[in-house]
């Protein structure tokens, strides 16, 4: 075990984990931050992930001992209310099925539309190709990371 001090979503953390913890099981175990997923847990899905210094990033294979003082995001600190606006364009597309997917999903869109904020149809699912859905959102997802865009 050893201390590591993360800055995730603009505060400070104390975590006494094993170095080669994935930064998945920090958030969710350790500290109740419970919105990122499990879904593979080999950096297939997409469901895990999360912004490190704002990049998109799969949380399941980042091991709390490679993160040091970068800023980590997840869903939760988005937006205090949950009302980013790509969050609020998911809702207007009514985006979710099981939902299971979409916060990889959501955190994956931000990361796209922060880098290429009026991205094309075939940018949109480059950027998304590395999320997978089993609900089959896909052409909502769309719609929704346009709407975002032209917000
Ligand atoms: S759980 Fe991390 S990519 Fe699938
Ligand atoms: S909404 Fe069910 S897996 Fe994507």
């Amino acid at each position: 075990m050893a201390l590591f001090s993360l800055n995730i979503n603009g505060k400070s953390h104390q975590v006494d984990v094993a170095p080669d913890t994935p930064i998945l099981w920090v958030l969710r175990d350790h500290l109740n931050l419970v919105g990122t997923k499990y879904g593979c847990g080999i950096a297939q899905c997409g469901a895990c992930t999360i912004h490190l210094n704002g990049m998109a990033t799969r949380a399941c294979q980042l091991q709390v001992s490679m993160v040091g003082d970068a800023q980590i995001t997840t869903i939760e600190g988005l937006s205090e209310q949950g009302d980013h606006p790509v969050q609020q364009a998911w809702l207007e597309e009514d985006v979710p099925q099981c939902g299971y997917c979409q916060t990889g999903q959501i955190m994956t869109a931000v990361s796209l539309l922060n880098n290429n904020p009026n991205p094309t149809d075939e940018e949109i699912e480059n950027g998304m190709s590395g999320n997978l859905c089993r609900c089959g959102t896909y052409s909502r997802i769309k719609k929704a990371i346009k709407r975002a865009a032209n917000a």
